[in-house]
């Protein structure tokens, strides 16, 4: 997954999508008054990125909040992987870049997942 930051949080596009497939009975569900995210053994793998830096964190509503929402539906193992300052330094895009493509190949070597983290490589490109 993908996810801009924009005014702080995620875009309205993803909370869209989130709206959509959030529902009781599809992805989660309440068992014995408790909530219990239906999505089991699955990962997810966030490629973020932001016009500012990641100075911030108490006004960072965007990384925790991924993570809860797939924490939610009960995706617990998420790896974030964030390319910041793209206008705040616009000449450290490329620096940026490459070090996210870095990760996603160490990712890629220690995981299994070829087909969803080559298509983060191609979105970097
Ligand atoms: C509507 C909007 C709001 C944004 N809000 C923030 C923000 O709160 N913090 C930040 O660091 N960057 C912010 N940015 C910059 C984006 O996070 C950055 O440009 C990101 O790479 C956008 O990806 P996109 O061009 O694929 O939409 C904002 C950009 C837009 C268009």
């Amino acid at each position: 997954m993908t996810a801009p930051m924009y005014n702080l949080s995620i875009s309205s596009q993803l909370k869209n999508y989130f709206d959509l497939i959030i529902r009781a009975g599809l992805t989660f569900s309440y068992i014995n008054n408790e909530r219990v995210g239906l999505l089991k053994n699955k990962k997810a793998l966030i490629l973020t990125s932001q016009g500012g830096l990641k100075y911030d964190k108490d006004m960072d509503y965007l990384n925790n909040y991924l993570r809860d929402l797939l924490n939610f539906v009960g995706i617990e193992d998420s790896t974030f992987i964030g390319v910041e300052g793209v206008a705040m330094k616009p000449n450290n895009i490329e620096l940026e870049h490459s070090n996210a493509e870095k990760k996603l190949w160490i990712l890629l070597i220690t995981t299994n997942n070829f087909y969803g983290i080559f298509n983060m490589i191609y979105i970097l490109n």
